[in-house]
């Protein structure tokens, strides 16, 4: 493994996907040594199935609990029941939750069932406050730059909101679906502004198809139009990325 600071973000590259996960789940095992209640923001996409099923396997061994935990997921897709195979209320509980002591009223997603999405997107940041804030968010990054469903051209001030998905965002994701003709276009997530309020910020990306990305958000300008963009303006941001992803930079 090799770690620089390129423009002000801490960056780890690694060999495999395997340290890249070790690296990502000791920083989470550090901060819930530190203070067992602490609130964790997370991801979903394919880049967290391996972390996931890393601090599956060894979190008792880790000597942690998830007892006191809060979480937050950054998104879901919209319209979509939770009990929908394909809802990431449902990917949360079959890669992790299921797999350690969280206490099922501490874990939280959009509902992206609700009939009203700007009440919704509402109550998600006031949950989010009344947590006391997020002490570490994971991050996973789009091919074309975007953080959670925070598409190019997101303004980095924007919250929790109601986002329609880019057509790179559907042709990537639909071959995850069970019934590809039934992905919704829209989702909720939280907005840049909500992400940049975090305490610290630990960004997953691996693969030949994340370099271009990678390497516009950490050396190309800051701009709305590259959403990872931002998070050089943070000051507690880690990029953890593989030799492929990090190939552009
Ligand atoms: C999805 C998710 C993001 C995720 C990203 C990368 O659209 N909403 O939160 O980080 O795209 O996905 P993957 O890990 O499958 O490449």
């Amino acid at each position: 493994m090799r770690a620089e600071r390129i423009n002000g973000v801490g960056v780890e590259v690694h060999e495999s996907v395997d340290g890249m996960v070790e690296s990502a789940a000791g920083k989470l095992f550090t901060r819930l040594r530190r203070k067992s209640g602490s609130v964790i923001g997370l991801a979903t996409g394919s880049t967290f199935i391996p972390f996931y099923k890393h601090v599956s396997a060894c979190f008792r061994d880790e000597g942690v609990s998830f007892a006191e935990v809060k979480t937050f997921n950054l998104d879901e897709y919209y319209p979509i029941q939770a009990g929908s195979p394909d809802s990431y209320h449902s990917y949360m509980w079959r890669e992790l939750f299921s797999n350690i002591d969280i206490r099922e009223e501490n874990a939280h997603l959009p509902d992206g069932s609700s009939q009203d999405p700007e009440a919704e997107s509402a109550r998600y940041e006031r949950s989010i406050a009344d947590s006391g804030g997020i002490d570490l968010q994971f991050l996973g990054l789009g091919g074309n730059g975007h953080i959670g469903f925070n598409e190019p051209g997101t303004p980095f001030s924007s919250r929790t909101h109601l986002t329609r998905l880019t057509q790179s965002t559907v042709d990537a994701n639909r071959p995850l679906f069970s019934d590809p003709s039934n992905m919704p276009g829209s989702a909720l997530t939280m907005g840049i502004g909500t992400i940049m309020d975090s305490s610290e910020i630990v960004l997953l990306a691996f693969g030949k198809g994340k370099a271009a990305a990678v390497a516009a958000s950490l050396k190309g300008a800051v701009t709305e139009e590259v959403p990872a963009s931002c998070l050089r303006r943070h000051g507690g941001a880690h990029f953890i990325i593989d030799e492929a992803a990090a190939s552009e930079l």
